[in-house]
């Protein structure tokens, strides 16, 4: 499975991605405004940064629109993976930009017709929203196990990115659900290291280490 991070703070991708498991990144208009940086300059930063795709969104109504985004977008540096949204217009928009070779990601995904939709267009991800359908008192999990269901079933190659993380289970229920990716923000991603056995674990096993009065070097 893949980790991406879904964040716009430079420094926060920086400390992250220095531990050398960060496989790509994706980013939204949300997080672009939250970023207060001009766009492609941050756009830039990032992609030199992350060694892997980078998702960013067209924003536009037509679908004429968001392909000439797409294409200036994917000018921008090697990894871009344009975002279209999950509309007709973002389907058809998806269907073009595939023609030509432009790694795609269809967002705001929230059921498996909409996933074989993103599939039919080419796209290269699909990102299901779990969180804002937990959010909604729905079952975001069980979403992309029927996504991962219906894609093998007709071996779709459109890989599946959990998007919209709350939790470290989040996580780990994606990656039993079959998710290839989850782009996780960085505050979930610190918490993802923890558990109280390993705590308990580390302080017995360096105290006993002290009490033997051995050296490594
Ligand atoms: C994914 O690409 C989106 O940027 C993101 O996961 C949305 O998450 P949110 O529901 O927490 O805004």
């Amino acid at each position: 499975m893949d980790f991406f991070l879904d964040s716009t703070d430079l420094e926060e991708i920086k400390r992250l991605n220095s531990l050398g498991i960060i496989d790509g990144l994706t980013t939204n208009p949300s997080l672009i405004y939250k970023a207060k940086t001009p766009f492609e300059k941050l756009i830039r930063n990032i992609c030199s940064e992350i060694n892997g795709p980078v998702s960013v969104e067209t924003v536009a109504e037509k679908s004429s629109q968001m392909v000439e985004q797409g294409i200036k977008l994917s000018k921008m540096a090697k990894n871009i993976v344009v975002k279209l949204p999950m509309t007709w217009e973002g389907v058809k928009a998806c269907v073009e930009l595939s023609k030509i070779n432009v790694h795609t990601n269809v967002t705001l995904c929230f059921s498996a017709a909409q996933a074989i939709l993103a599939a039919k267009a080419g796209a290269t991800y699909v990102s299901p929203f779990i969180g804002r359908l937990d959010d909604a008192n729905l079952d975001g999990v069980e979403l992309i196990r029927e996504i991962k269901k219906v894609y093998s079933n007709f071996n779709y190659d459109t890989k599946i990115l959990a998007a919209s993380i709350r939790t470290k289970n989040h996580v780990s229920q994606s990656a039993i659900a079959g998710a290839d990716v989850v782009t996780i923000p960085t505050k979930v991603f610190d918490t993802l290291v923890n558990h109280n056995l390993t705590d308990q674990g580390l302080e017995i096993f360096n105290s006993d280490w002290k009490k033997s009065g051995q050296k490594i070097l």
